[in-house]
């Protein structure tokens, strides 16, 4: 199927344009939109008709789907489908609200952390709600000399629960489900297994301390290293509309949800994520 594919940035991101992701897709089609997800990080799929069978038929086609801790916030039958919603039923939200209140990237706390994510807008708020994407191999190649000194062929400590305890995280891990989600230790710079070109990997949400190194120092050192991700010349942020999917690559990407009214009741935001598993993350 012909299919245009048009960037939404000089930092990453394009918009894949004629393509309808629900119908059987030859191998020839899937290679295009492969090689243009590793082209562009995060792609962006319009005003899409999507059931739950179709989005996991979807994100099948990159690899094995892998699953979040919160294995009570999916959608009733699919389990591979994780609810990120603001909506509440009997006052309980009934997914996951706020799923990134800081930098990250999916499931970066696991061994093997998470290919990428597609995340599927049903109901879109007038105003807010955006998600920013930034661009980890710009990041790293950006690196000031000293910074890169002091990342560079290190390992570090990544854990999910960091978000329990940092800001006003609505969708606490529960004790069961964070027993099952022990951290991992990861390169804090790794080598992308496809495009075999490094980006950062450390993120602020998972990524608590860097390992062999003094705690002070450590704290230093990546402080000044996601003050350097987070900057906006790497960040492309992405405005939803209704039926837009959306597709980032987690291993050379950050993400993050522009969430500034989720206590207003009126603000409803409700999709669906899908995660494709990924591989372990290695440096050399
Ligand atoms: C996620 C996530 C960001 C958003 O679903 O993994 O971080 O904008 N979501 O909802
Ligand atoms: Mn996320």
């Amino acid at each position: 199927m012909a299919f245009e594919v048009r960037p939404l940035s000089d930092v990453l991101g394009a918009e894949v344009i004629g393509l309808d992701v629900a119908k059987p897709m030859s191998d020839e089609t899937f290679a295009r939109v492969h090689q243009a997800h590793l082209d562009y990080l995060v792609l962006v799929f319009r005003s899409q008709k999507l059931t739950p069978q179709q989005h996991v038929a979807f994100s099948k086609r990159f690899g094995p789907l892998d699953r979040h801790p919160s294995d009570d916030a999916v959608v009733s039958g699919f389990p591979d489908i994780l609810i990120v919603s603001t909506r509440k039923e009997n006052g309980r939200y009934i997914g996951v609200p706020d799923g990134g209140p800081m930098w990250h990237s999916d499931l970066a706390y696991k061994k093997e952390t998470a290919l990428g994510s597609m995340l599927y807008g049903i109901e879109i708020p007038d105003q807010g709600g955006n998600t920013g994407f930034a661009n980890m191999y710009k990041a790293y190649e950006a690196l000031p000399m000293d910074l890169k000194k002091a990342v560079e062929g290190k390992r570090g400590f990544f854990l999910a629960g960091r978000s329990n305890a940092d800001r006003s995280f609505k969708r606490p891990l529960n004790e069961e489900q964070k027993e099952r989600t022990p951290g991992n230790v990861h390169p804090l710079i790794r080598i992308h297994p496809e495009t075999g070109r490094k980006c950062i990997f450390a993120n602020p949400q998972h990524t608590l301390a860097i390992e062999g190194m003094d705690e002070h120092e450590s704290a230093d050192v990546l402080s000044a290293l996601f003050e350097h991700t987070a900057q906006e010349k790497f960040v492309y942020r992405h405005q939803w509309q209704v039926g837009d999917l959306t597709f980032w690559d987690n291993r050379c990407t950050h993400h993050i949800a522009d969430h500034t009214r989720l206590d207003d009741p009126t603000y409803i935001r409700h999709m669906h994520r899908t995660t494709i598993g990924g591989d372990a993350p290695f440096y050399s």
